[in-house]
């Protein structure tokens, strides 16, 4: 059981408590910080919290805390991790770990000089779809795996300084990619070197610095694919999908908009419907249960597990700082239209990974290359000779 000191109260902020405060939970909250003691003070009345403060130090050295939760805005993400390393602390820091590799890097030296158990809260690895996706993916289910399609696109952020390019560190990508460039890493395996980004982005609507649009593929070196698609320029609510393509099955997964929950409502009332919903009458998708949908249960709890067991969380600032650093070569490549190399001066994956072909037995002269049955019932088969590298092909 942990005594948890909640460092924001905004959107993220306030999702935490939900998720921690929301059930039979045997975590605590018990300091909520906040600039404003009157928002800190709202947040802790809702959510039974009972030390609101506008004191970060005091909120942070707590002698009462075990776990500090950083929800605070990207630029303000060192400081107070830090801060909780210093104070001795156990560290939850939502997305992104830093705004560059480099704070990224710093971020993970400090607790790990500190010795503390650190978290990254990336909570859409934790979905209850994706979970059960991970798990097919690492029992095999679908063969190598050689393309990840990651998507996250809204309108925009809710708050100014996410549009700020100092202070948040970039636009969509370091906002929405950092989420989509760690899923297609937790299905292609973590242990496989990411070596190089080739990106495209552009500020398509939005009068803003950064990009608000972007694509970009990661090359890992097993020759798997992990694509980013972020967008803060989608209109119709929040378009939230990924799409797993392995050698033998493919998953695909839709967690926001059209997930069977289906809703009319004429306009004659005025209700929130779900996280960036753009519209509140004619055909709405609503979501059963926002925190789950996005991860939220399932992430505090491998997190509050871990540090009960004494063990490691799946996603660790190690996570983070491999995510800064793919994301550091994004941005690069956005500038130099070109591949970039990413740099991870602190690997710890495997130090090389064969790119294995694949090549399926027919018989003793052929390898099977494809086998399709035709509309007339026949079947046709592709096939390559072993020696001359010949295709032909065979209809039964
Ligand atoms: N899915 C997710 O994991 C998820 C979702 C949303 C946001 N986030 C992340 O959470 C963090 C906060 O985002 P948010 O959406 O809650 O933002 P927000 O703007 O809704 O809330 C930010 C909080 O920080 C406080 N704050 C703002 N500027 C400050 C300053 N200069 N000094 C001290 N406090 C300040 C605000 O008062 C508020 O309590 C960001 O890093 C964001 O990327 C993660």
């Amino acid at each position: 059981m942990s005594n948890i000191s909640l460092l924001g109260a905004g959107l993220v902020g306030s999702l935490y408590a939900a998720t921690l405060h929301g059930h039979r939970r045997r975590d605590e909250i018990r300091t909520v910080y906040s600039r404003s003691l009157k928002r800190a003070a709202s947040l802790a009345a809702k959510h039974r919290i009972p030390r609101p403060t506008n004191d970060l130090t005091d909120a942070i050295c707590d002698p009462e805390t075990d776990v500090v939760i950083v929800a605070l805005p990207n630029h303000l993400h060192e400081q107070a991790v830090v801060a909780a390393a210093e104070a001795g602390k156990a560290v939850l820091c939502t997305k992104p770990l830093g705004r560059n590799r480099a704070e990224a890097l710093r971020m993970l030296e400090a607790v790990e000089q500190a010795n503390v158990f650190h978290g990254y809260l990336e909570d859409l690895v934790y979905t209850p779809k994706t979970l059960r996706a991970l798990a097919s993916v690492q029992q095999g289910d679908l063969g190598r795996i050689l393309w990840v399609r990651s998507r996250e696109a809204h309108s925009g952020p809710h708050s100014e300084w996410f549009w700020n390019k100092e202070l948040a560190g970039g636009g969509a990508i370091v906002d929405l990619g950092c989420h989509c460039i760690e899923i297609a890493r937790s299905f292609i395996g973590k242990e496989v070197r990411p070596m190089e980004v080739m990106c495209w982005g552009d500020t398509q609507v939005h009068p803003i610095e950064t990009e608000d649009h972007a694509i970009g593929v990661v090359r890992y070196e097993t020759g798997a694919i992990g694509q980013f698609e972020v967008s803060w320029t989608f209109r119709g609510g929040m378009d939230l999908r990924d799409e797993v393509s392995g050698a033998e099955g493919t998953i695909w997964l839709n967690h926001w908009l059209r997930t069977g929950y289906e809703m009319y409502m004429s306009g004659a009332t005025s209700q929130y419907v779900a996280e960036k919903s753009e519209a509140n009458q004619g055909w709405l998708f609503p979501v059963g249960d926002e925190v789950a949908a996005l991860g939220y249960p399932n992430m505090f709890t491998d997190m509050l597990d871990s540090i009960d067991a004494g063990g490691k969380p799946t996603e660790s600032f190690y996570d983070g700082y491999v995510v800064n650093a793919i994301i550091d070569a994004a941005y690069a490549s956005l500038k130099s239209k070109q591949w970039e190399p990413i740099d991870l001066s602190d690997w710890r994956g495997q130090q090389s990974a064969t790119r294995l072909a694949e090549r399926q037995e027919y018989d003793e002269h052929y390898y099977l290359v494809k086998e399709e049955r035709m509309p007339d019932g026949s079947i046709k088969r592709i096939l390559q000779h072993k020696q001359s590298l010949e295709i032909i092909e065979q209809q039964q």
